[in-house]
C-alpha cells in the first residue's frame, strides 16, 4: 500500500484549490503551450490531472504511469466518462518498462518520492529509455523547504518535521485543507536530480522558475510576490 492509496480522492481537492498548485499547473500550461503533437508520458499521474491536460492539447497516445493503483483506478474512472484515449498503467517509474517512444514525457511531483540515489537514477533512466532522442522531460520538483527558519503554509502545504538520514532527509508534510491531509517525501537537493537525470541517460538540464498566475479573487497579487521570493517548486527541463 502506498500513501497515495491512503489519500486517494483528497489530493484532488488540493490540486483544484491549493496556492501552490495553481502556480505549477500555470507554469506547465505555459510550457508545453497549446498544441502538443506525438506520443506523450505523463509520470506519478495520479488522478490524471496533468494526464488529461496532455490529451486536450493535441498530444496523443497519452500514457499516465502511478504507483498507486487507488489514484489510477481514479484516473480511468475519469477517462470512461471523457473517453480521451489515455492508457493508464500501475508501475514504480524506477521499474518502469518501455512503454513506447515518447516526444514529450512530463513529471510533476515524482522524484520527490525517491528514497534512495539509485532509485532516483533509476526513474531517469526509464524516462529516458521511454523518450525520442529528441524528446524532453519537463518535471516540477520541490525546493529545498525553508522549515524550521520559515514554513510554506500561505501556498496550502506545510512541513511539519525533517528527519534526517543518511542519504536524503525525509519531510513529513501536509496538504492544508480543511482537514489537513499527512504525507512525506525526500527532500532531494537541486545537484542531486541534476546527478541523477545525467546518470540516467540525460545530456542537458535546465531550471526555470515556475511563474504566477495573475491575481484574482482566490490569489493576491501580494501573494504571489510571496511566492516569487521564496517558492516552493521549481521546473526542471531534461533532454536526451
Ligand atoms: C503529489 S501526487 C502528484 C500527482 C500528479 N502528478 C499531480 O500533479 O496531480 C504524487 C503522485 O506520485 C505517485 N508516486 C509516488 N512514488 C511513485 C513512483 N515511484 N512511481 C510512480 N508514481 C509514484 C503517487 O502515487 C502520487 O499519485
Amino acid at each position: 500500500m502506498t500513501q497515495y492509496d491512503e489519500i486517494g480522492a483528497r489530493y484532488e481537492k488540493s490540486k483544484t484549490t491549493a496556492a501552490f498548485s495553481a502556480v505549477d499547473t500555470y507554469s506547465l500550461e505555459r510550457e508545453l503551450g497549446d498544441e502538443l503533437r506525438g506520443a506523450a508520458l505523463d509520470l506519478a499521474c495520479g488522478y490524471g490531472f496533468t494526464t488529461r491536460l496532455l490529451a486536450e492539447r493535441g498530444a496523443g497516445p497519452v500514457r499516465g504511469v502511478d504507483v498507486s493503483a487507488a489514484m489510477v483506478r481514479l484516473a480511468r474512472q475519469v477517462e470512461q466518462r471523457l473517453g480521451q484515449g489515455i492508457e493508464y498503467v500501475v508501475s514504480d517509474v524506477a521499474a518502469m518498462p518501455v512503454l513506447g517512444v515518447h516526444q514529450l514525457a512530463t513529471a510533476v511531483y515524482l522524484f520527490n518520492y525517491a528514497p534512495t540515489r539509485a532509485a532516483l537514477r533509476a526513474m531517469f533512466g526509464a524516462i529516458r529509455a521511454n523518450l525520442d532522442h529528441r524528446g524532453r522531460l519537463v518535471a516540477i520538483a520541490p525546493n529545498p523547504s525553508p522549515f524550521p527558519e520559515g514554513n510554506w503554509d500561505r501556498f496550502d502545504v506545510t512541513v511539519r518535521a525533517r528527519v534526517p538520514a543518511e542519504e536524503v532527509p525525509l519531510l513529513k508534510a501536509a496538504f492544508l485543507l480543511d482537514e489537513p491531509v499527512a504525507f512525506e517525501f525526500y527532500e532531494w537537493r537541486r545537484e542531486d536530480l541534476e546527478q541523477a537525470a545525467r546518470d540516467g541517460g540525460f545530456g542537458t538540464v535546465d531550471w526555470r522558475p515556475l511563474a504566477t498566475p495573475p491575481a484574482d479573487d482566490r490569489f493576491s497579487a501580494a501573494l504571489w510576490a510571496e511566492y516569487r521570493s521564496a517558492p516552493v517548486s521549481s521546473m526542471m527541463i531534461c533532454r536526451p
